[in-house]
């Protein structure tokens, strides 16, 4: 950047001659200041997410390319050739440099070859300062780095216990009606016997409760009211509410958290669940999407060896000589060979909504623009999958701006519903939402629905049919 700054100046002097000493300089002053002195950390850090971290991580060998921490010590000296590698790797091996020939021999064939990255020699000293210091990744799995980890949402109360008071009370009644009633026998036998009238037949308690019930039957006619009222008050929740999704968070065979993926190391949700954006499920990873970083990262900070070694165990990899269990020693992309009868993992399903509704996550998330957020919450502070709350949801509008805030819970006919209500089209987001309108607007007159439909500008899902039952349901 200064670099072309002073070239610009020296341009509108129109001196040749001051071109080349200006050129002559610059260089001069890349040699006397090192490459890896005086970087500015900060701007190294915007320029390493900009340009690097596509494909680098700075502390592992991941993603589609190797860490670049401790990478001092292995160019130390050649501070021109580590530019020139950066900003042509190609030419830059063509020089025959021992060490860039070792890179290639190494990385190519697995990764292939890192693109040219259009930064000038400045720019590599301020991503230098930064992957020198790298921001503490969670060196301490405890440190605060801003990636919390809730392992346990506050569980919803359950509101069964209403249910069982209920239970409760009516046993208790029933008990002391049956004593009750015993003791009334008892008595009236005893009357009987004074009287010197005959004993009353010992009748089963079944009958006695008829009889009891007989000559109640006012008290037991609103026992029997409440009965039939609570049992529709149940049955009325049970169908809309539901509430019973909210928080479900089941054992998973391997300890994956999300918040060790998506924020420590800034994995997308797309790496993983990309099927999300193509199709109507979002799908869990294969065992294959893991081993293209776990292939290297073979040790985690929390569960040390533990867990990353269970996803060895399911694909047949060893980790100690770096090959598949069949011998190929594929690189990690490919499936292993069919032979290695390793279990794959099996995730256990969190959402599940019934068989008889419809639900596409490419409609939501690529037509409707949707962030998973709105729907799943806050995901890169999760450990294992789990279903959040609305109330959870709602609390993320400053972190996510444009999320739609919604009241009923999640999963339930009723969200679905409130959020079509809600929920209106950018029209301009699409060339035929924007015909349509243009259309609908021409054949307003006279069209009392479609005239208030379009009033405000805006459509809203319901107004396209969001609210058609056959759109949910098969
Ligand atoms: C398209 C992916 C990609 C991008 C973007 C990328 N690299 Fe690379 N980089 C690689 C790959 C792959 C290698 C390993 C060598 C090979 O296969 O070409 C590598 C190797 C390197 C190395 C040598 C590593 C070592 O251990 O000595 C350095 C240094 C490097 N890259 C720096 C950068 C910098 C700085 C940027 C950003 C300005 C960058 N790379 C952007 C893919 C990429
Ligand atoms: C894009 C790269 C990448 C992918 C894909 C990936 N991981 Fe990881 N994983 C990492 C990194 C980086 C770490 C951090 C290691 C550490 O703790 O420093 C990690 C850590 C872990 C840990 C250990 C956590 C700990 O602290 O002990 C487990 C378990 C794990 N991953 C499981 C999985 C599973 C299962 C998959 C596939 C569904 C997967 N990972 C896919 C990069 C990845
Ligand atoms: C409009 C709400 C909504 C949005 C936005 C949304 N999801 Fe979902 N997601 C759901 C529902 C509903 C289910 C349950 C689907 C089922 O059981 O058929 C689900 C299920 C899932 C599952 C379980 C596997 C599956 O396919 O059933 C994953 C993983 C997932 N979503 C990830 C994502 C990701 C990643 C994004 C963002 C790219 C996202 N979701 C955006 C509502 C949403
Ligand atoms: C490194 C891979 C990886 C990344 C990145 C990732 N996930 Fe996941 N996700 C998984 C795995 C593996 C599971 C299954 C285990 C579990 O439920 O925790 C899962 C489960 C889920 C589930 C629950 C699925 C179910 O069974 O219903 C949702 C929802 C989800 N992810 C959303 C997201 C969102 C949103 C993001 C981005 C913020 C994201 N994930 C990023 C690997 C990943
Ligand atoms: C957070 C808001 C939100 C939630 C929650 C939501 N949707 Fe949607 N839904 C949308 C938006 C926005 C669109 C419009 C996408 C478009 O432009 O076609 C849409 C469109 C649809 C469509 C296509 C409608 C049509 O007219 O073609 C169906 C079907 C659908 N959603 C089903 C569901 C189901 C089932 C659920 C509940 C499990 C659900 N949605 C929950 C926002 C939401
Ligand atoms: C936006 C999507 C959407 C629309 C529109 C919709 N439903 Fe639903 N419906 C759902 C979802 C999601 C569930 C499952 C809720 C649950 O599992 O708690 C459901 C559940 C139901 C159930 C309960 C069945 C059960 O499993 O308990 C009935 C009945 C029902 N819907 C009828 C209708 C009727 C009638 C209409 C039209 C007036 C309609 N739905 C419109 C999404 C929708």
């Amino acid at each position: 950047m200064r670099y072309t700054k002073t070239l610009r100046a020296n341009l509108l002097k129109g001196a040749a001659r001051v071109l080349t000493v200006a050129a002559f300089l610059g260089a001069q002053g890349l040699s006397a200041q090192s490459i890896w002195e005086g970087g500015d950390v900060e701007n190294g850090q915007g320029l390493f997410n900009a340009n690097c971290a596509s494909c680098h991580l700075v502390t592992a060998d991941v993603l589609a390319a190797p860490g670049l921490a401790g990478i001092k010590d292995r160019w130390g000296s050649s501070d021109e050739l580590l530019v020139q590698w950066i900003q042509n790797p190609q030419g830059a091996a063509a020089t025959g440099d021992g060490y860039i020939k070792s890179l290639v021999d190494r990385y190519v064939g697995t990764y292939g070859w890192m693109s040219a990255q259009a930064v000038s020699a400045d720019d590599v000293r301020d991503i230098m300062a930064y992957v020198q210091n790298p921001p503490d990744v969670a060196v301490d799995a405890t440190a605060d780095n801003g990636c919390i980890n809730i392992d346990e949402l506050p569980v919803e109360e359950s509101n069964d216990s209403s249910t069982l008071w209920f239970l409760t009370l009516l046993v208790m009644f029933l008990l002391i009606a049956m004593s009750a009633s015993g003791v009334n026998r008892a008595l009236t036998n005893t009357l009987r016997e004074r009287d010197g009238q005959a004993q009353l037949e010992d009748l089963g308690y079944l009958q006695r409760l008829r009889g009891w019930a007989w000559n109640n039957l006012v008290f037991v006619s609103i026992i029997g009211v409440f009965v039939v009222a609570f049992g529709v008050v149940k049955g009325y929740q049970g169908l809309m509410g539901i509430g019973v999704y909210e928080g479900y968070l089941p054992e998973q065979p391997v300890k994956f958290i999300h918040s060790v993926h998506v924020c420590e190391n800034e994995v997308d949700c797309k790496y993983c669940h990309h099927s999300a954006y193509e199709s109507k499920h979002a799908g869990i990873p294969s065992t294959n999407v893991c081993m293209n970083c776990h292939k290297a990262v073979k040790k985690g900070k929390r569960y040390g060896e533990v867990e990353i070694a269970k996803i060895y165990a399911a694909i047949g990899f060893d980790p100690e000589t770096g090959t598949y269990v069949d011998g190929q020693g594929n690189n990690g992309y490919a499936a292993p060979q069919a032979s290695f009868a390793g279990e794959p993992i099996k995730w256990n399903k969190v959402h599940n909504l019934p068989d008889h509704v419809y639900f596409s996550h490419q409609q939501h998330v690529v037509v409707g623009g949707l962030q998973c957020q709105n729907c799943h919450g806050d995901v890169e502070t999760w450990s294992a999958g789990r279903i959040a709350s609305v109330d959870h949801i709602n609390t993320l509008v400053d972190k996510y701006p444009g999320l739609i805030e919604l009241s009923k819970p999640t999963l339930t006919m009723g969200w679905c519903i409130e959020c079509h209500n809600k929920a209106s089209i950018d029209l301009a987001s699409s060339e035929y939402y924007e015909e349509m309108h243009n259309r609908m607007k021409d054949d307003v007159r006279g069209n009392e629905e479609l005239r208030r439909i379009l009033e405000d500008d805006k459509i809203t899902v319901k107004e396209l049919g969001g609210w058609e039952c056959s759109k949910c349901h098969y």
